[in-house]
């Protein structure tokens, strides 16, 4: 046997060990879950395992609406805090287990409560956009909230003549004002992830895979995005997948929503634009830590009732608008 077939059937065991165990732990936690009568919502980006055992899987647009329409005494969120953050904001009479406490989004905290607070003060007048990808405290000090699913349609209603800065994410807020012809000012912030993706793997991906459509994030760099043939939310993705005659697809986000990508589309062909686009914190939390967390009942998402209040006024604008 040679050492490559060695590995390859030891992986192919250990596959075989983690599905049974997966299976096993996602029993555990749908038992667990129907007692406490929680409901498990995930992120896109979340590992397979948990995607799979969650009730509603979905983009931060759809995840916000759901958990704004829950009537469970429980939500357990697997994806990043500020999204569990929001869940809370929007859904202040549930208990929200966040698994781990420590997936936190790098990007969110590119935008601090104070950081926001002394720009208002030094631009008087100014509308203050959040990319929903903000931490609680710093909603409290924004106008309106907006996800990468409804930041066109948002940053459009704005009264033209105002001025605008967009945060924490400059890719979002360039692509956005590039594609509505307004002028937006823009945070130095983005996402480490999606940052890391350049035309010129697009060139490379295109030569690989010619006559594959390009789809990448509106988080990418605005010359990444030029090059794509759309740029759309994880959940935009998976619409247009679904609707679209063409059979292959490159894919520029992170590499969670291939998962989904894949179950719901076995027809068609999906590759990675690059094969390391991975945020680390969308993948800490595991079977293990969803079922501990179900258990304990911990860890919890707690905010004061002040911040809960303040921070819920942009959102419920954006929900308002789309
Ligand atoms: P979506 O709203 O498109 O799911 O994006 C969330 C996010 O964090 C992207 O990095
Ligand atoms: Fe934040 Fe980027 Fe991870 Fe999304 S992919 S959660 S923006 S770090």
């Amino acid at each position: 046997m040679t050492v490559e077939a060695t590995t390859s059937s030891e992986r192919t065991s250990q596959n075989i060990r983690d599905a049974h165990d997966n299976a096993a732990l996602a029993a555990a936690i749908r038992k667990l879950a129907k007692a406490r009568q929680a409901i498990l919502l995930a992120h896109n980006y979340t590992r397979s395992e948990v995607q799979d055992v969650a009730d509603f899987v979905g983009d931060s647009l759809e995840l916000s609406r759901k958990a704004a329409a829950c009537q469970a005494p429980v939500i357990v969120f697997c994806g990043v805090r500020f999204m569990a953050e929001t869940a809370k904001i929007l859904s202040p009479d549930s208990i929200v287990l966040h698994p781990r406490p420590d997936a936190g989004c790098p990007m969110a905290d590119m935008a601090t409560p104070e950081a926001v607070a002394d720009y208002r003060r030094a631009h008087p007048g100014v509308l203050t956009v959040a990319y929903v990808n903000t931490t609680a405290a710093t909603k409290t000090e924004v106008d309106i909230c907006c996800t990468s699913g409804n930041a066109e349609k948002l940053v459009s209603g704005l009264p033209a003549d105002r001025e605008v800065i967009f945060l924490p994410d400059q890719n979002l807020g360039a692509n956005t004002a590039a594609k509505l012809g307004r002028k937006l000012n823009l945070w130095p912030g983005c996402c480490p992830t999606h940052n890391r993706i350049l035309p010129k793997h697009i060139e490379a991906a295109r030569a690989a895979h010619p006559g594959a459509q390009v789809l990448v994030h509106p988080e990418c760099l605005p010359a990444v995005v030029e090059l794509a043939d759309q740029a759309l939310s994880t959940g935009g993705m998976l619409k247009y997948v679904h609707a679209a005659d063409a059979k292959e697809f490159i894919i520029g986000t992170e590499s969670g929503l291939l998962h989904r990508l894949r179950l719901e589309n076995p027809d068609k062909v999906f590759y990675p634009l690059k094969p390391d686009v991975c945020c680390p914190n969308m993948k800490k939390i595991t079977l293990e830590d969803v079922l501990t967390s179900l258990c304990n009942m911990a860890p919890t998402v707690e905010l004061d009732p002040d911040t809960i209040r303040r921070a819920r006024t942009p959102i419920d604008r954006m929900l308002a608008i789309g």
